[in-house]
Parts: structure tokens; C-alpha cells; sequence
């Protein structure tokens, strides 16, 4: 990984960050031009599980649709000019993210989502030494698993958790099923039990997927939904009562910040990946020594950084056309 490219770099000391953003203010303003970003597994960590035959472009551009049921109970809390959210939201921003998980496949950056996109499947989806075909994995496989590594290779499909098919678990909310999901968590990918608050809002999230759509159905992925994610995680983190929970879910707002940088590449657009930096260091500030002061300053980072994404999100990685020409060079 290109250190001095990444958002998620541990803890920079705080007198030390200060004076690196005016540094990176300065370069913003006069440094020697840059030239566009090579892509390649360490600049855009989604290639790390693509298979290699895979429709690249088709792969990083579009996602199996969205199967959240449209009935769910909402509670929407709306916060100054920030998003507003639901309490599943809170479980999904949580399969979304790396912060779940443990050990490799967290320093990877896989999520639940990598595998189960959209909490549907992933047809594309392969590791070397973890998948078979494209779009199976062995979830028993000792390079994510220190308990569960069961020394054999056999991978599986993995399976749509909105179609409930196969060998699911169909009650979502039983006991077994609250067990299959710590296990996954604790023993397949070597992750923490969240809080109870996050792992009922995980169970729920995925009890709310319903079948909806043909299968291989695809919905483009766009930075506004990743923004909205980070815009969310911040504000659901800011609300949290653990210190666990309020980490978890920055973590999650980092992450998604990380994964917008990663598609904002071109050398021109050096002010849309310092607004994703500021953000994304005033939350790992505020993890540490959380403040009502420093709340507010990430909320009108983010919204400084969600209108420079949306302004260039055209020119972005997240735009196919865009993408392919990246590819190729
Ligand atoms: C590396 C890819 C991968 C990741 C990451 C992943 N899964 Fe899965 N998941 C699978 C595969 C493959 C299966 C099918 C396993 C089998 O058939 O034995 C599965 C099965 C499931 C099932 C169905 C279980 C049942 O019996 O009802 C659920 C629910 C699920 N995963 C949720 C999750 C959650 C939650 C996470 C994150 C904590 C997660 N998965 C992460 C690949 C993955």
C-alpha cells in the first residue's frame, strides 16, 4: 500500500497533524503537477478481489440491486443539513465495512459486502488460495480464520442473503441464526463481537433483505451513495454510547472516505482528495478525544467534501468510461 496516499494510516499525533494539513494545503496550492494515479491492487484495493477474467469496468461500476425491504420500520433522524437515517442503516454500515472483521481479511479491506454486495451475492469475487470459481469462497479457509481454518480447500457459491435459498437459515431472527452470525464474525473472519446495539441492527439489516429483482440485476455504484454512507457513520457514530460503537463506526466513515479517494485520481482533482483527507483526519482526531467542537468541524468538512465529489464525481473512477480508460493505461 502507497502509505503516503492513504486516509487510514493509524494515528497521526495531533500537533503533528495540524501542521502536515497545512503542508498538504500548501502542495495543494503549488506543488509540481501530479500525474493521474496508476491503478492498480494497491491504489484501488477492489481489484484485490476480482477475479481475473472478470469484467473489470462491469465489476467496479455496477452492484447487484439493492434488496432492502421498502417497508422496513424507519425511524429517521435528521441532523442539520446532514443526511437523515434509519437504525438498519446502522447494521448495513457495519456489513459495509472492514471495521467487522478481524485479521486478514480486515487488512485486506474485505467487508461482508465484498463477498455479499449489497447483502446479494458476488459473481466476481476471487482470492487466490480462498476461491474456487469466480464468485465462490472457502470460509473455513486459515487465511482468514485462526479457529475455523479447517486445512481443507472447499470453497462454496456464495449465497444471495436476500433470496434465502439453498441451505440458509430462514428465520433471521431465531437464535441459530444470531449464532450463525457471531461465528461468522468471531471465528470465520477473526473480528470482534460489536456491541449488542450493532449486532441486532446487522441481524436486522440482513432479516429486512427481501428478493427483489431478477437475478444478476446490477445498479450502478456511485460516490453519492458512498458519501452518504460516510456522512451517516459519522452522524450514527457521533450518537453512539459505547466508545466501541462511536469507533466502529468511524472507522466505517474512514473507510468509506478512503474508498471515494481511491476513485478520485486524476491530477486535477487534488482538491476533492484533500476535502476526503481533512475529513477523514479530523475523524481520527475526534475518535480519540471526541468534542462538540470537533463534531462540527467534521460535518462541514464532510458537506465540503460531498460537494467536491459530486462536482467531479463525472470525472471519477466511478464513472465507467473513466474507469476503463484508467484501466488501460
Ligand atoms: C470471503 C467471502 C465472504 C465474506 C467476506 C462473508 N461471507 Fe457470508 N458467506 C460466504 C459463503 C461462501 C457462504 C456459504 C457458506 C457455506 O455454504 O458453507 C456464506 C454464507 C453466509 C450466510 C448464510 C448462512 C446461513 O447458513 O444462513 C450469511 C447470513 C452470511 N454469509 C453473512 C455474512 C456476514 C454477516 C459476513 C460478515 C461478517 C459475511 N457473510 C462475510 C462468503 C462470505
Amino acid at each position: 500500500m502507497d502509505r503516503g496516499r492513504s486516509l487510514l494510516n493509524g494515528h497521526v499525533p495531533r500537533f503533528f497533524a495540524a501542521g502536515f494539513l497545512l503542508v498538504l494545503a500548501a502542495c495543494v496550492s503549488s506543488g509540481p503537477p501530479a500525474t493521474d494515479l496508476l491503478l492498480n491492487r494497491d491504489t484501488l484495493r477492489a481489484l484485490r478481489w476480482i477475479a481475473p477474467a472478470a469484467d473489470k469496468v462491469r465489476a467496479l461500476t455496477t452492484e447487484p440491486v439493492s434488496c432492502r425491504n421498502p417497508h422496513e420500520p424507519v425511524s429517521s433522524i435528521m441532523i442539520g443539513d446532514g443526511p437523515s437515517f434509519s437504525t438498519v442503516d446502522i447494521g448495513q454500515l457495519a456489513f459495509e465495512s472492514p471495521a467487522l472483521l478481524g485479521g486478514a481479511a480486515a487488512r485486506m479491506g474485505l467487508s461482508c459486502s465484498s463477498c455479499h454486495l449489497n447483502g446479494r451475492n458476488n459473481p466476481d469475487f476471487f482470492v487466490e488460495g480462498v476461491s474456487g470459481a469466480p464468485g465462490t469462497a472457502d470460509v473455513t479457509s486459515s487465511l482468514f480464520s485462526k479457529t475455523r481454518g479447517n486445512g481443507a480447500f472447499d470453497p462454496a457459491p456464495i449465497p444471495d442473503i436476500a433470496t434465502r435459498d439453498g441451505k440458509q437459515i430462514k428465520d433471521r431472527l431465531s437464535p441459530e441464526f444470531d449464532a450463525k452470525v457471531h461465528g461468522l464474525i468471531v471465528e470465520e473472519f477473526d473480528g470482534r463481537q460489536p456491541g449488542e446495539k450493532i449486532f441486532r441492527e446487522v441481524v436486522s439489516y440482513m432479516d429486512g433483505l427481501v428478493p427483489c429483482a431478477e437475478p444478476g440485476a446490477r445498479q450502478p455504484v456511485t460516490a453519492s451513495r458512498d458519501m452518504i454512507a460516510a456522512r451517516k457513520a459519522f452522524v450514527i457514530a457521533s450518537f453512539m454510547d459505547t466508545p466501541d460503537e462511536r469507533r466502529l463506526l468511524a472507522r466505517a466513515a474512514r473507510e468509506r472516505l478512503e474508498r471515494l479517494n481511491e476513485r478520485f485520481t486524476a491530477a486535477n482533482q487534488t482538491d476533492v482528495r484533500a476535502a476526503l483527507l481533512v475529513a477523514s483526519q479530523k475523524i481520527a482526531m475526534w475518535m480519540d478525544a471526541p468534542s462538540a467542537e470537533g463534531e462540527s468541524a467534521i460535518r462541514t468538512a464532510l458537506k465540503t467534501a460531498a460537494e467536491r465529489v459530486e462536482r467531479d464525481e463525472p470525472r471519477s473512477l466511478y464513472n465507467p468510461d473513466v474507469l476503463r480508460a484508467a484501466l488501460e493505461r
